[in-house]
């Protein structure tokens, strides 16, 4: 009890010392925000390039101004580094760090269990530690905990333990982390009360789950949640198609029901860091439970077929010859304007048309050069020659800085897998929408 209450009161009195470990998307924009709530922060990154950037003040991450960032770490408040040994002073430890698939898509928890180690050595008693990176159930209590409790601490007395998925959408400037509810879920009641104490200094309403294995598969069905309905409306984008009717309109129409029906748009696939990975990491531990999960199963089939099924229609585009045709990718990001190209469906639709033999090359004004394994591009400048002389464009990721009026102008043929030129009234006989 002794614990519990010294670790609520100096978090309430902002007298905790708070380590973020990962200072990536998820991370830097939690740190920057204890900091601004007046806590004083360690940043934990092992990426060099990273940290001489922060340390310079320079703003990696879309929704972190760098202005503001600057400030911050010109103050006496946030510390970057990468030595672990600071995380012998911090009470609370909210670990950030990726998450990623391995090359046979089961996952890959090996920077959560870095990170966890790494507290472990240098944990001071007591302290909070909270799990922000996306995985599957049972990692905070059953992998987490574990390695805390071999090294002698004891729950409720050294350490206390939660899960608090991450709802961050880059580059959406309606909702950010501070005004989406924020779930918490501890190993512990106590640790679930010094979680919602914790973020409730920054963020306005916090909501509490019985265990942090709620916590874990909250997120995971969100996520689940879009992948499936991508994955149908995808299907249904292909079978409109077949069907000589435009999904778009069929999309705009469903979605005057004010009840029953909610939007979800097809495109070239599906990228970022979580839609196409995290429900993989709920399939596998499905599967280790013996449970098969077939919706996600299909789902993701489904979104993986779109880079080659946009592929084949530009080939019908086109004719049916993509080898030696002029074509030009714009947009290459994994979604409208971020600078963001992991897992980006743009990737394999490059690789797939220099298969094919096509003279391809891409514009982009987040990424001024592209390396995708041997295949290294430059972004194009788009001029009227350079959009003249392709036989067809194919838009990838929507961006708003693009000039849709002189691209269609200009353009022989476009393929637009987002539907982005009817939204910005342009129409033409040149432009075919997915
Ligand atoms: N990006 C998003 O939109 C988003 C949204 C919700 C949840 N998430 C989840 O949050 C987690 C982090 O994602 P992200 O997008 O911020 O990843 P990121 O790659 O941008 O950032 C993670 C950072 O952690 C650093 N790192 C890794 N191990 C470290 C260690 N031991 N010590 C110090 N630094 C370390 C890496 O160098 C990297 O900079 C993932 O689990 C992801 O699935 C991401």
């Amino acid at each position: 009890m002794e614990a519990y209450k010294k670790l609520r009161n100096s978090i309430i009195k902002k007298k905790a010392n708070i380590a973020v470990i990962g200072l990536g998307y998820v991370g830097l924009p939690i740190a920057i925000e204890f900091v601004k709530a007046g806590f004083n922060v360690f940043g934990l990154e092992n990426d060099i390039d990273r940290i001489n950037k922060l340390q310079k003040g320079e703003s990696y991450i879309l929704d972190v101004e760098t202005e503001v960032l600057r400030k911050l770490v010109n103050g006496e408040k946030f510390h970057v580094g990468s030595g672990s040994g600071i995380l012998r002073h911090a009470d609370v430890v909210i670990v950030c760090v990726p998450t990623p698939l391995r090359k046979t898509k089961i996952p890959n928890i090996s920077y959560i269990i870095k990170a966890i180690r790494a507290i472990a050595v240098n944990l001071k008693s007591p302290s909070l530690i909270v799990l922000e990176s996306t995985t599957y159930p049972g990692t905070t209590r059953d992998v987490v905990m574990p390695i805390l409790k071999r090294r002698g601490f004891r729950e409720g007395k050294d350490f206390f333990l939660a899960f608090s998925p991450e709802r961050i959408d880059p580059g959406n400037t309606k909702y950010s982390l501070m005004n989406v509810p924020k779930l918490v879920g501890g190993t512990s009641k106590n640790s679930t009360d010094l979680a919602y104490v914790l973020y409730s200094q920054i963020i306005k309403k916090v909501v509490c789950v019985s265990s942090s294995e709620v916590a874990e598969v909250v997120k995971l069905l969100e996520n689940t949640f879009r992948i499936v309905n991508i994955g149908l409306i995808n299907e249904f984008a292909m079978l409109c198609h077949k069907f000589k009717i435009d999904v778009w309109e069929v999309i705009r129409a469903a979605k005057t029901k004010p009840f029953g029906f909610m939007a979800f748009y097809p495109g070239p696939g599906i990228g970022g860091h979580c839609i196409p990975k995290d429900p993989l990491y709920l399939s596998w531990k499905a599967r280790k439970a013996g449970f098969k999960t077939k919706m996600i199963d299909l789902a993701s089939k489904v979104n993986s077929f779109m880079p080659a099924y946009a592929v084949e229609r530009v080939k019908d585009i086109l004719g049916g010859k993509i080898r030696g045709a002029n074509i030009l990718v714009l947009g290459v990001t994994y979604k409208r304007d971020v600078k963001d190209l992991r897992e980006s469906p743009a990737l394999e639709i490059i690789e797939l048309l220099k298969w094919r033999q096509a003279n391809v090359s891409y514009s982009d004004p987040h990424i001024p050069y592209l390396r995708i394994k041997n295949i290294d591009l430059t972004s194009s400048k788009l001029s009227k020659a350079i959009l003249a002389k392709q036989d067809c464009i194919i838009l990838v990721t929507d961006h708003s800085g693009f000039d849709y009026h002189f691209i269609a102008k200009h353009a022989k043929r476009i393929f637009d897998t987002r539907n982005v030129f009817d939204s910005y009234n342009v129409r033409s006989k040149n432009i075919t929408a997915l």
